[in-house]
């Protein structure tokens, strides 16, 4: 028996869980496998239909096993990935049925591209990438690993984002040129609604229309 786990069972990941069991289903005909949410922490047990497995539960099982990340922290999501490689267990991406991925593009393993979100063409992104719903990105786009878009981002043509970068609900990305694209920079943060017209620095955050950098409160 194949085991296939999401890791996190908390929104996020009950949100992508259906579409996994969907996908999987389609192309396991013959197939036995079993699809399972696995916790750091918590209680096991049943959720939605689905066993809840601890980290150890799952890696120590003989069989096959496979495993991606619902997690939206990044860091979080590179520290379980390295250590899921490191016993044995290979990352899957998990692609909601009518997701759209169209030409030249291509995706690093362990990415979560959730229901109706899109990557048009020539676009490169990197590892355990999350496209929440109704996100896309467009043409010739270079994405990081650890990136993570909430639902609804628009990723506009010849844009480059760096690794652990975070983008929130309805962020808007103006296109990048070709000799000149929209940098956002290694961790950075554009927060929910912003419309970034320039590039943003590394691990800086970002707010409002056109979007500037998010004064810290003193204190
Ligand atoms: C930008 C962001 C990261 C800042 O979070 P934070 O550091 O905790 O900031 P706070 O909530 O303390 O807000 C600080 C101030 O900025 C304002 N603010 C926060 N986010 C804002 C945003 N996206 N646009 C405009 N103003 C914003 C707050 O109203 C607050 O203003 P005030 O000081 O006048 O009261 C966060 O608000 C955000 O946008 N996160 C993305 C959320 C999201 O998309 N989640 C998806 C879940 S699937």
């Amino acid at each position: 028996m194949k085991l296939y786990g999401v890791v996190g069972a908390g929104g996020f990941g009950r949100e992508v869980m259906p579409f996994v069991q969907e996908t999987l289903a389609a192309s396991h005909e013959e197939e036995e496998f079993e699809a399972v949410f696995v916790v750091e922490f918590g209680d096991t047990g049943v959720v939605n239909s689905h066993r809840v497995l601890s980290t150890d539960q799952f890696l120590a099982d003989s069989g096959e096993k496979h495993f991606t990340v619902a997690i939206s922290d990044s860091q979080v999501r590179e520290r379980i990935s390295r250590k899921f490689i490191r016993r044995a267990a290979t990352p899957f991406s998990a692609s909601a049925l009518n997701s759209v991925c169209m030409s030249g593009n291509t995706v690093g393993e362990g990415a979560i591209l959730c229901a109706f979100t899109t990557i048009t063409s020539n676009a490169q992104i990197g590892r355990f990438f999350h496209a929440n719903i109704y996100s896309y990105v467009a043409h010739d786009c270079r994405i990081g690993d650890f990136v993570t878009f909430a639902p609804n981002v628009h990723c506009n043509g010849r844009i480059v984002i760096e690794d652990h970068a975070y983008l929130g609900t309805g962020a808007i990305l103006r296109e990048g040129a070709a000799d000149q694209p929209i940098v956002i920079g290694r961790g950075a943060v554009v927060g929910m609604g912003a419309v970034v017209t320039r590039s943003v620095a590394p691990g800086t955050t970002v707010i409002g229309n056109p979007a500037r950098v998010m004064e810290k409160r003193p204190g």
